[in-house]
């Protein structure tokens, strides 16, 4: 068991990561001292898969809890579906000692989280991850939200959970797709501010596809640690530290908006954006050619994509225009000078960017 601690003063707290430790959660959540009833948010697939070992968790710590469910869609993140939650949730709090549990993925967390944040001003949660990407990025850092028809994630807070506990145990009944794109911000981490995980993860792909026990936990560990130390230096995003966690999701949004949210995952989105600021970071003249490569042939080994297929230039530049970080002629990239350096660079030549994304279409 490995334990990484978010320094955030009050609102600080404790990112737990092992195999198998899920029958230890009870003991951390008496220590909290955070209530007595516990108002877990999950799907239907994890509960039926995992629920169990949680169950029993509550039992034997004589926390009195009840399961409620969202679809397992990213459209369970919408303001009716969280109202839905947050009124069951009055009537669930009788004891008035309630705290939410999020068990699931990003969604779950996602939800969760925001209910956690508006009802009653706040109220403790707790994030049990259940996929790779949720255990190394979206149930750390305390960002909560919902989607609107006009964008995702509009609507929400910044609120950080109690604790973060991560059984990669959990891990072993994830798609490989999904596990893939987990990966893909587990390379993220490697290239923006590690260059040993990055080395760690060409050494040890094979073993981490396998889901070795000891390299799941060490690159969860490893990217919780990054993630923490990132989000400790900026936590509301104020300061254009924590934007260097978006290496890779400039373009990598504009290919999902253009596939209309369907044919790419976010994870293999991500993968693609990151090989096109690789690319304007060499045509920029930061990087030199040897880690480019390094970076396709990690990408391609772990299975994820190399070359945007079924997609325009131009659509994927009209989406790179429509996104939200992108303001008028402005726009601006976290590029790359080296493994572990970023660089943020703004008003680049449109035809530089073009260049760079038509070098990875198919
Ligand atoms: N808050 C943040 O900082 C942040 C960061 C990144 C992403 N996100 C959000 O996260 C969401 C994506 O999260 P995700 O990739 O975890 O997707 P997800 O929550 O949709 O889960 C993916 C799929 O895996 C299934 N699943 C989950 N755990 C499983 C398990 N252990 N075994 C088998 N199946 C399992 C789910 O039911 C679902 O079908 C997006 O909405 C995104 O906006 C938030
Ligand atoms: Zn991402």
């Amino acid at each position: 068991m490995r334990t990484v601690r978010i320094s955030l003063k009050e609102r600080s707290y404790n990112i737990v990561i092992g195999n198998s430790i899920l029958n230890l959660l009870g003991k951390f959540i008496t220590r909290l001292d955070i209530g007595t009833s516990a108002y877990i948010v999950s799907n239907r697939k994890i509960k039926n898969i995992h629920a169990k070992a949680l169950t029993k968790v509550f039992s034997r710590a004589g926390l009195e809890f009840t399961y409620r469910l969202i679809a397992d869609t990213e459209e369970s993140k919408s303001v009716e579906v969280a109202f839905r939650l947050i009124n069951e949730l009055a009537r669930f709090d009788k004891a008035r000692r309630v705290f939410i549990i999020a068990f699931g993925g990003g969604v779950v967390g996602d939800v969760a989280g925001f209910l956690a944040s508006i009802y009653k001003r706040g109220i403790p949660y707790i994030q049990v991850p259940t996929t790779l990407l949720a255990q190394v990025d979206s149930a750390i850092g305390g960002k909560t939200a919902v989607d609107l028809i006009q964008g995702k994630n509009l609507v929400g807070a910044f609120y950080q959970p109690r604790l973060v506990y991560s059984d990669t145990r959990l891990l072993r009944t994830l798609g490989i797709r999904q596990l893939r794109c987990g990966l893909a911000e587990v390379v993220k981490y490697g290239i923006i501010r590690d260059r040993n995980l990055f080395n760690y993860l060409e050494k040890n792909y094979p073993r981490i596809l396998a889901l070795k026990e000891e390299a799941l936990e060490f690159i969860v560990a490893r990217a919780s640690y990054i993630k923490a130390k990132v989000v400790e230096k900026d936590e509301r995003e104020t300061k254009g530290i924590r934007v260097i966690l978006n290496f890779g999701h400039t373009i990598g949004h504009a290919i999902e908006a253009a596939s209309g949210y369907k044919g790419y995952h976010h994870g293999e989105a991500i993968a693609l954006g990151m090989l096109v600021a690789v690319r304007i970071s060499s045509k920029l003249n930061f990087l030199n050619r040897g880690v480019g490569e390094r970076i396709e042939h990690l990408i391609r080994v772990l299975g994820l994509p190399t070359k945007i297929k079924k997609l325009s230039l131009e659509s994927i530049i009209k989406a790179h225009y429509r996104d939200k970080k992108f303001i008028g002629p402005k726009n601006r990239f976290v590029l790359i000078e080296g493994l572990g350096r970023t660089k943020i660079v703004e008003n680049i030549d449109l035809a530089v960017i073009k260049e760079a994304i038509a070098s990875r279409i198919a």
